[in-house]
């Protein structure tokens, strides 16, 4: 095992070229081959090589990473809809080059006006199966997307806001080839896909699901670019796109749901303050709530600060026990505490309270896994009583980094939440999010409040991690993945993976994943993770070999040069000149 993840690492260093500027085959082969691309002015990482196209077309005609985002994610929308799009929300963390200041925006959807704690409750206030909450209206909130697009443009775009759909516009009206893992997915969700007949004419054209290679157009997202080009977004939340969003997610085919107009009307991002935890020597710059994503990789990090995972290394078991059990640490904080700080009081100083971790820290001196894990009492100023959450997140969502030639930074974790999200397809081209079965379905637990319950004009819960980490104020590392709750465990391993372990950026993609969050260890299906098994087992875990589908899509920037690294387990490249 400890000879394998070195001569992982060796190997990879041996076989790094320094390149100028890459084309996607040669971004391709670099990732396959576990070496990162390399690049002195610009870089992008995401998850479809013709969405990154469409960035790189953007910077290399003087945009921003602020206006490259919005054409990677208008041809994200299009080539990979089951994931991300202008139905679904966001979470933006921002390094402005000049001033070395972090900004954190906030797309994530609301909850409808007229929704109740009760929304995904039976008669007899059980909570609904998952996927009879997901499919159809019930799960749509107000999508939050094309307003962070906007507003990121507004503040740090240079490029005229009508030139950024270009792309995108193209490809819907001329068509693309569907790609593999689309294709894949489309036929394992036929039958959900299925139900809604929009939709179903769409990816199940005459019944059959789309095939790999088949070219797809898309002339109503087009038209919809085309419209949000000429007139700004204002023309998604009020008029003809508002109103067909509204009737698909009230269409009484479809478990009608409870969104109207005026949601849409009054939706706004929000400017947060950004959740930065020192680790290492370094700032660690995350998503706040209504993400748990910055809190909980915080708390993760200031946990594990105290032992020496360099030493112990990747290979071993006592790292993999450490982080584990503090990952689980951190996930009871989370189901206690974290939601939406507009509707409950969050005590986010607190979590990350040095004294607080310390405490919660010296819990993981003992050589065996924790047995019990129950959240801890941060300082909290604020005399509430929460219950403990329970729930879902499934893998699906989206990440783009960015750095542009003007030094700023961006990361964004983008999502419709789960996979083809509530599968209503509008008449506008875009699937309509099931963001509102990221809130708890239970409202109460012995009579005490859940903090993450449905409630009107929330935003649920997010694990959402986005994350800019700083060294002495200068950008160092740009990661975030989709993946559910565990893409919490992800973007921990990866900033474990670059500063503790020494390795680059694609090095610390493809290390194998191993992912505690409420005490089962996940080891990823076909790699060495799944030879810690017995060692882990022995200090009393229970374990699971899965497939972990993370989409890390990350940017190490050192002595002045990019490493962009895009995740072998996904379609995405990181392209650079
Ligand atoms: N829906 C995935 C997340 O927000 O974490």
């Amino acid at each position: 095992m400890m000879l394998r993840f070195f001569a992982f690492i060796v190997i990879s260093l041996a076989i790094m070229p320094a390149m100028a500027a890459t084309t996607t085959s040669q971004a391709l082969a670099h990732k396959q081959a576990g070496t990162p691309v390399t690049a002195d002015n610009w870089m992008i990482s995401a998850a479809n090589p013709l969405a990154v196209e469409a960035g790189a077309h953007i910077l290399r005609n003087g945009g921003t990473a602020a206006d490259a985002m919005v054409a990677v994610q208008s041809v994200l929308g299009l080539v990979e809809p089951q994931s991300s799009g202008l139905g679904g929300g966001a979470f933006l963390v921002w390094y402005d080059g000049k001033t070395g200041s972090i900004t954190t925006l906030d797309g994530r959807e609301t909850a409808p006006m007229a929704v109740t704690p009760q929304l995904f409750q039976d008669k007899t206030g059980a909570p609904l199966k998952f996927f009879d909450a997901v499919v159809g209206g019930l799960s749509v909130g107000t999508p939050g997307t094309p307003a962070l697009l906007q507003a990121a443009h507004e503040r740090w775009g240079r490029s005229p806001w009508s030139s950024l759909f270009d792309d995108a516009i193209s490809l819907a009206s001329d068509g693309f080839d569907v790609s593999a893992r689309l294709a894949s997915l489309i036929a394992g969700d036929k039958d959900r896909l299925a139900r809604y007949q929009p939709t179903a004419d769409y990816f199940l054209p005459s019944g059959i699901p789309l095939q790999a290679g088949d070219r797809l157009k898309n002339p109503a997202y087009a038209k919809t670019l085309h419209t949000l080009a000429m007139t700004g977004v204002s023309s998604f939340y009020r008029g003809a796109i508002a109103a067909d969003i509204v009737d698909t997610a009230r269409s009484p085919d479809t478990n009608p749901g409870l969104l109207s107009a005026q949601d849409l009307s009054i939706y706004r991002i929000k400017e947060r303050p950004a959740i930065c935890t020192s680790y290492r020597g370094y700032d660690v710059c995350g998503m706040g709530p209504p993400s748990s994503g910055g809190l909980t990789v915080g708390q993760i990090l200031g946990l594990l600060e105290p032992f020496d995972l360099a030493a112990l290394g990747p290979q071993s078991a006592d790292a993999w026990r450490l982080i584990g059990d503090a990952s689980r640490l951190a996930f009871a904080d989370r189901g206690r505490y974290m939601a939406d700080s507009d509707y409950v009081p969050v005590p986010t100083r607190g979590l990350l309270d040095s004294d607080y971790l310390a405490e919660r820290s010296a819990l993981l001196d003992g050589s065996m896994a924790l047995n019990d894990v129950d959240p801890g009492n941060p300082p909290f100023d604020t005399a509430l009583n929460w219950s403990d959450d329970e729930s879902n997140a499934l893998p699906s969502t989206s990440h783009i980094s960015i750095i542009d030639p003007f030094g700023n930074a961006l990361s964004m974790t983008t999502t419709i939440e789960n996979a083809f999200g509530s599968r209503l397809m509008t008449q506008s081209g875009f699937l309509l999010n099931n963001e509102l079965t990221d809130f708890s379905f239970r409202s109460h637990r012995n009579g005490i409040p859940i903090a993450n319950r449905v409630e009107p004009g929330k935003r649920p819960r997010s694990s959402m991690a986005p994350t800019i980490v700083l060294k002495d104020g200068s950008v160092m590392l740009v990661a975030g993945s989709p993946g559910g709750s565990r893409i919490i465990g992800y973007v921990a391993k990866t900033i474990i993976g670059v500063l503790d372990w020494g390795l680059d950026a694609q090095q610390s993609v493809d290390l194998p994943h191993l992912v505690n969050r409420f005490g089962v260890y996940d080891l990823e299906a076909g790699t060495s993770a799944s030879e810690l098994s017995a060692s882990l087992t022995a200090l009393g875990y229970k374990v699971k070999v899965r497939g972990l589908n993370s989409g890390l899509h990350i940017i190490v920037k050192q002595d002045g040069t990019y490493f962009g690294g895009a995740d072998n387990r996904r379609e995405g490249i990181a392209l650079g000149e």
